[in-house]
């Protein structure tokens, strides 16, 4: 509950910063260590725009993501974590035109960048803020919607 008061006391400090402070930085909506788990508590938004360069985006996709989301994004044969009980949502298919195109970049940009717990999703979705550069992540948001013809 400390670690959950402090974090509080830092978004509130932050919020009560002059209206000259640049919008940035955004920060995760949810305290990942409040729900008791591992993830990236006062995680970092690169600033807008929240999309780049689908190539980039591609190629860390195929690094980063399709171990779990599948080659395709489909998430139906590269879905390994089967060990663990209960085991982990699915990934969504990230092909879903209709699914995807009522996410938001900004959306995109948090679960890639903050994990899944930032937006109220599973922990199996990990954060990938420290991992990689903004136009990287912005790369990813990109190749989500290419992938979703969004
Ligand atoms: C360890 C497995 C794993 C890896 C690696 C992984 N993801 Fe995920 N991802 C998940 C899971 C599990 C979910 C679904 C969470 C849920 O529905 O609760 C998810 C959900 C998502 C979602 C959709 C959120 C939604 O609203 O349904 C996006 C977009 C996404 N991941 C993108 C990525 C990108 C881009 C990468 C690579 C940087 C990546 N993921 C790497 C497991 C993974």
């Amino acid at each position: 509950m400390l670690a959950r008061r402090l974090f509080l006391a830092a978004v509130l400090a932050l919020v009560a910063c002059g209206d000259d402070e640049p919008k940035r930085p955004v920060y995760s909506t949810v305290d990942p260590s409040a729900a008791g788990l591992s993830g990236q508590p006062g995680c970092l938004l690169p600033p807008p725009p929240y999309s780049g360069d689908c190539k980039v985006g591609a190629e860390q996709f195929a690094i980063a993501c399709a171990d779990c989301h599948g080659p395709d994004g489909k998430a139906q044969n590269g879905w390994a974590i089967t060990e663990v009980d209960p085991p982990p949502p699915k990934p969504h298919d990230l092909t879903d035109t209709a699914y995807v195109g009522d996410l938001e970049d900004e959306y995109l940009m948090r679960v890639i960048a903050c994990g899944g717990l930032a937006v109220g999703k599973s922990a199996y979705m990990t954060s990938w803020v420290s991992a990689m550069s903004e136009d990287q992540l912005r790369g990813l948001v990109c190749y989500v919607r290419e992938l979703s013809g969004t």
